[in-house]
Parts: C-alpha cells; structure tokens; sequence
C-alpha cells in the first residue's frame, strides 16, 4: 500500500497524520467534525495539532516507535508538511494507506525534481539550472541573471533563498548557503501571484476550490484574496495544468500548486505543496467544502464534490510580528476589535511563543462582494496594525 485505497473509511475510524503545526490542527478539526479520531505525530509536546488531536504521539518522525504507534493507532495517514522524511512515509506506506504517496512527495520536496515534473507535464515554469558543483556555477547561463537562488530542498516562507544580480553575488550567495545543491531562477516580472488547490481521490477524481490570488511579503504570504480578479481564461488554463500536474503524480490527497502571472498574461508555475496551503485557509469560511475536509476525504476515500465559493473572501496572515507591533515585549493584539467588525473569522492556532515571521493564525474575512470583504480587510487591518494592501 503506497498510495491511499479507494476503499472508503467510515467515520468512527482514527486517522492519523504526520506533523504537529497548525495544517495539522486544521485537519484534525476537519476530521473530527466528521466523526473521526485522530492521531498526530510530532516531536513537539506542544504542537498546535497535538493539542486538540485525541492521539499525540511524541516522537521523532524517523522514531520507529513512534511510527508503529501511529500505525498502530491509525486506519490511513496524511502529512501536513512537505518535509516530512520520504523514509518515514514508506514505512507507513507499507502498512497502511498513507496519502499522498513517498513518490509525490518526493518530488515537491525537491526544487529540481519539481520543475522538471512541471515541464513533464507541459507547464511552463521559469528558465532555471542546478547548482551543485563549482563547474555548473562556472558555467550558469548569463540569461538566468538577475536570478534568484533557492536551496533545492527544505526552502519555505523565502528562506533558502537569495536574490543575485551578476556571478559575483550567485557565487557569494552560494556559498554562503555553504554549497547545499541549488536551484538559479531567473528573475521573473511579476504582475501577480495566484495559486490553485485541487484534490484527487484514489479513484481518479479530481475537484478544485477557485483560484487565489496571493501578495508576499518579505517571502511570506500576506494576504490572500478570492475570487483572484483574473480573467477567467487564465483561471481554467491554471486549474487545468494544477489538475495534470496531480494526476501525472497518480496524486492522492490535497495539493497545491502556485503560478506567477507575468506582464505578458501568461502563466508559470512556481512551486507545489503536497499538503493545505495557506492560500487555502479562507476555503474554511467562504467555501462549503475547506482545504481540510477535502485532504480528509482523500485520505477516507470519501466521494468528492466541487467546492462551491459562497462567499468572497480576503485572509491576512497574523505573524508573530504582530505581538510586537507597539512594544518590544510581546502583547496580545486587539483582538475584540477585530471581532467587532462584521464577516471575520479568527483562526488562532495555540502558539504560545509569539515570535517574529512565525504564523500565529490567520483572519479571514467573508461578505457578499469581493469589495465588501476588502474594506473590512483594511479596517481590520488597521485595528491591528498591519500594512494596507
Ligand atoms: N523566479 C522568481 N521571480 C520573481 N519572484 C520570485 C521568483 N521566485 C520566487 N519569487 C518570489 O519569492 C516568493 C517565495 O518564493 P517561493 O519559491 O515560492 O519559495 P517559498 O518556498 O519560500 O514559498 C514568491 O512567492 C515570489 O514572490
Ligand atoms: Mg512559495
């Protein structure tokens, strides 16, 4: 068993997932109102998902204990993070339906792979080279400068990453990233950032939730806005090659896939998640099916239905820089402002250490108009001292 079973898990079993962060709490949420148990697994005794799971086991994700506990524990299994060792998957994998498969996430796990599945499956993504030895850093094409340098592996929320304008500062910056195997992009204009979440159960099918559009800062997600404005074309051309790129990976699970939407109109695909994104948070509160109850009917082998927007909706991202927006010690944001306001969701996921660029929740806001949700966006924005977008 390598990939989940198409045979369907009824509610009342446990399922079982792999990282303790705030995916993983989201998941466990999502299961739990659908009447299953669940089990998580993480290192941390305090892990957001390990506080609200009815299991926690604490062990390390190579710990073979650990493992044969959540097995043990667990009728299928899930990860809520890309970087979850390919080992510990297959040894779940040859136990129990473990969704998405070691292969899939092997790929995501690795810049290079990753693109090379993009071109595999027709999707444009930005001209790139390997770095891994000093020969290929000699001999870089001059096109791919100005470029941006990403470690191959275990990159997120931009770190791992440099911007480089001429060879001098690529080979600066890489060895400054003590030489890890990396991956040169070249430097893309970007009219905008979009991403796309699809779901793909072990019978084939294949449903998405609408396309987001994303704005970053400092490399971590700010603000997500849906519907994205896009046009609907470029809409069903980043759906369609979301959906190639998950059923030429016989993918089984959530996965999200992000573009860039260049000056031109066309697309490129950035990079996938083999997991919820959290571009797809708001799918909690503004859509009748979450991010999270479609990685749970995927992993149960539930029948999938599309998604339906009911809502338009704008997500802020509440970093922990917040607790130190008006005082060098930490304080709790103004939250009842917040709640005072009409349409928001608060999302908090039970970090107790506030801490600068740590993902402490997440405020989605919902109303009837895509206008409506962005100016209750910015007055919430306002209350807690976050930047206008
Ligand atoms: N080739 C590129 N050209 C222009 N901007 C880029 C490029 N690659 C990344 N970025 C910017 O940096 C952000 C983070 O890069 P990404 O590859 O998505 O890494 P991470 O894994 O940290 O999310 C992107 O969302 C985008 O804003
Ligand atoms: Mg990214």
């Amino acid at each position: 068993m390598t990939s989940a079973s198409s045979r369907f898990i009824p509610p009342g079993a446990t399922l079982g997932v792999m990282g303790g962060g705030q995916l993983g709490r989201m998941f466990v949420h999502a299961a739990q109102q659908l009447g299953y148990f669940t089990a998580v697994l993480d290192p941390d005794p305090a892990s957001p998902a390990g506080w609200v799971a009815h299991h926690h086991v604490q062990a390390e994700y190579l710990d073979e204990a650990g493992l044969a506990q959540l097995m043990q524990r667990s009728a299928a299994i899930t990860t809520e993070f890309e970087n979850v060792p390919a080992a510990a998957l297959v040894t779940l994998g040859a136990h129990r339906p473990v969704a998405p498969g070691a292969d899939a996430v092997a790929i995501c796990q690795d810049r290079a792979l990753e693109k090379a599945h993009f071109r595999r499956c027709g999707v444009p993504c930005a001209a790139h080279a390997l770095i891994e030895t000093e020969a290929q850093l000699a001999a870089v094409d001059a096109a791919l400068l100005p470029g941006i340098l990403k470690t191959a592996r275990l990159g997120y929320d931009g770190k791992g990453q440099a911007r480089v304008r001429d060879r001098a500062e690529l080979a600066a910056a890489w060895a400054a990233m003590k030489g890890v195997p990396c991956v040169l992009e070249q430097r893309l204009d970007l009219a905008a950032e979009i991403s796309v979440i699809v779901a793909r159960g072990a019978d084939g099918q294949v449903v998405h939730l609408p396309v987001q559009r994303n704005l970053h800062r400092d490399g971590i997600l700010a603000v997500t806005t849906v519907p994205a404005g896009i046009a609907d074309a470029l809409s069903a051309q980043a759906i369609a090659a979301a959906t190639r790129i998950a059923e030429s990976m016989q993918y089984v699970g959530v996965l999200c896939v992000e573009f860039f939407v260049l000056g031109d109109g066309s697309l490129a695909a950035n990079e996938m998640a083999p997991r919820p994104h959290n571009s797809g948070h708001y799918s909690i509160d503004a859509c009748d099916l979450s991010q999270f109850e479609l990685q749970v009917r995927t992993l149960a082998g539930a029948p999938l239905v599309a998604p339906r927007l009911h809502s338009a909706a704008v997500m802020l991202n509440l970093l922990g820089d917040l607790w130190f927006a008006r005082a060098d010690d930490a304080t709790e944001p103004d939250w009842a402002a917040v709640l005072a306001l009409p349409g928001t969701h608060l999302h908090l996921y039970g970090k107790t250490q506030p801490r600068r660029g740590r993902k402490m929740g997440h405020l989605t806001i919902t109303a009837a108009t895509a206008e409506g949700a962005r100016e209750i966006a910015l007055r919430a924005a306002v209350a807690l001292g976050l930047e206008a977008f």
